[in-house]
């Protein structure tokens, strides 16, 4: 089994779009895959309620009190983590995680927040070990805004662990007002902007690769 932790300190920073885009990438590549809900406010498990039925399945478990059992055969599990997370909890989700995302907004307040969570994240032993890639995505940019341009100097501070950069598009709350990630959907538009998760998928291939090799 391979497991994702999305989080992030700061609310709503995109870590449910991130999660259930995710899930949707791997259940269409026929993947048995897992969205775990570790937030009080169930979005992930709302959204995976109102997938239709022939969309490709995506098994939602509830871990907004703790860990639950996983289904058999697990082979992906995708973590969505609640803004506020308790250091205990924060470790016992990093030590279960093969990769951390964390998603940022263009905007000089989840920068600050992100940074600090990211020194955080680095105390913790699996991470300062190595064993912990951390990937930072770029979330809601807007092409020649000036908030992009600071987000984008965010990014390259943060060296490689800046993976990809996702556009701001009506797409993602429309598509997930319909249990529906942008993988999901048969458009041209959604293909387009499918495109921008490309990178950060490279970057779990790679890392799921390392890990089987
Ligand atoms: N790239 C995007 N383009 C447009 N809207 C987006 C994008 N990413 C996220 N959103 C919207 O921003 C809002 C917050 O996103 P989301 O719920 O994924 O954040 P979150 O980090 O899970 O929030 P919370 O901390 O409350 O759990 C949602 O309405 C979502 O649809
Ligand atoms: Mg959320």
């Amino acid at each position: 089994m391979f497991t994702i932790l999305v989080t992030n300190t700061k609310g709503g920073c995109g870590k449910t779009t991130i999660a259930t885009g995710l899930a949707g990438a791997f259940a269409q590549t026929g993947w048995r895959t897992v969205l775990a809900d570790c937030d009080r406010q169930k979005s992930s498990l709302g959204w995976a309620s109102r997938r239709p039925a022939g969309a490709p399945a995506i098994t939602p478990v509830n871990w907004s009190k703790d860990t639950q059992p996983l289904p058999p055969k697990t082979q992906l599990l995708v973590i969505d983590s609640p803004a506020a997370l308790k250091r205990k909890r924060l470790d016992e989700l990093v030590r279960i995680a093969d990769v951390v995302i964390l998603p940022v907004l263009p905007s000089v307040f989840d920068e600050t927040t992100t940074r600090r969570f990211l020194s955080t994240l680095d105390k913790l032993k699996p991470v300062r070990k190595g064993k912990r890639p951390i990937a930072v995505v770029g979330n809601r940019m807007r092409a020649r805004t000036r908030t992009a341009a600071r987000l984008n100097k965010f990014m390259s501070e943060v060296g490689q662990r800046s993976v990809a950069s996702l556009r701001d598009t009506q797409l993602y709350p429309a598509s997930a007002a319909a249990g529906l990630s942008l993988f999901d959907l048969a458009t041209r538009r959604a293909a387009n902007f499918v495109d921008d998760w490309q990178p950060l998928l490279s970057f779990i291939d790679e890392i799921k690769a390392l890990r089987e090799g």
